[in-house]
């Protein structure tokens, strides 16, 4: 099974391979703003074992590899791993970045206090989901966090990734597994061909 459609996955192949990271439409040079409050607040802290799930660029890795968090980034494109390698290089950053599919994430069970997803479940088929979260579940120690950040269905339709319903999240990251702490829309950094950016972020705690 693969986790996106062949299309979505040839995009991102393509678009890492050749395109300055400035061109593409879901890179902002910002790590995630939910993230960077939890952050400020302590949730995510020095210490914490962190799998980045689709890490792309490495953005977010990078931001909280320089926190003090022990952070793996994930991507099925090489070429994002590469890309990301020199990001983290340039920040001398110690973050490990693997070639690796969400589905079947090469890491051992139970070894993430936080799995982080930055848009990467919105674009998931549906016939994927459940295995997604299956291995979300698998990756965190009982207890741990799960931080998702996905485009919305409160954002105009048009191109681009799937606008998803907080009932598409809350059928996937289910309670008999997931405790859902938090999940609520706001607003985000706005792109030249999106202006509204509004997102959902939820935080969950696995059972
Ligand atoms: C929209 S990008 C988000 C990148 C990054 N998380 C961010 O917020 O900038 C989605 C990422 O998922 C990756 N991806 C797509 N399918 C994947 C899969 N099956 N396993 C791992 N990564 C995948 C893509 O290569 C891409 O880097």
């Amino acid at each position: 099974m693969t986790a996106f459609t062949q299309s979505w996955t040839d995009t991102f192949s393509s678009a890492y391979a050749d395109e300055p990271l400035a061109n593409l439409s879901w890179f902002n040079a910002s790590p995630g703003l939910e993230l960077i409050k939890r952050v400020i607040d302590g949730t995510l802290k020095p210490g914490q074992r962190l799998i980045d799930l689709g890490s792309g660029p490495g953005v977010d890795a990078v931001f909280l590899s320089v926190q003090g968090l022990d952070v793996t980034g994930v991507d099925l494109s090489p070429d994002a791993v590469a890309r990301a390698g020199r990001w983290a290089e340039l920040a001398g950053a110690d973050v490990e970045f693997i070639q690796g599919d969400v589905l079947d994430v090469p890491l051992p069970d139970s070894s993430a206090d936080v799995v982080n997803d930055s848009f990467v479940f919105h674009n998931m088929r549906d016939d994927a989901r459940s295995r997604y979260a299956d291995e979300v579940h698998r990756l965190l120690k009982p207890g741990g966090l799960f931080l998702l950040n996905s485009f919305s269905d409160k954002m105009v339709p048009g191109t681009g990734p799937r606008r998803i319903t907080s009932e598409d999240i809350l059928s996937t990251f289910t309670a008999d597994r997931f405790e859902c702490v938090a999940l609520y829309v706001y607003r985000n950094v706005p792109t030249r061909t999106k202006p509204d950016q509004l997102h959902w972020f939820g935080e969950f705690r696995a059972r």
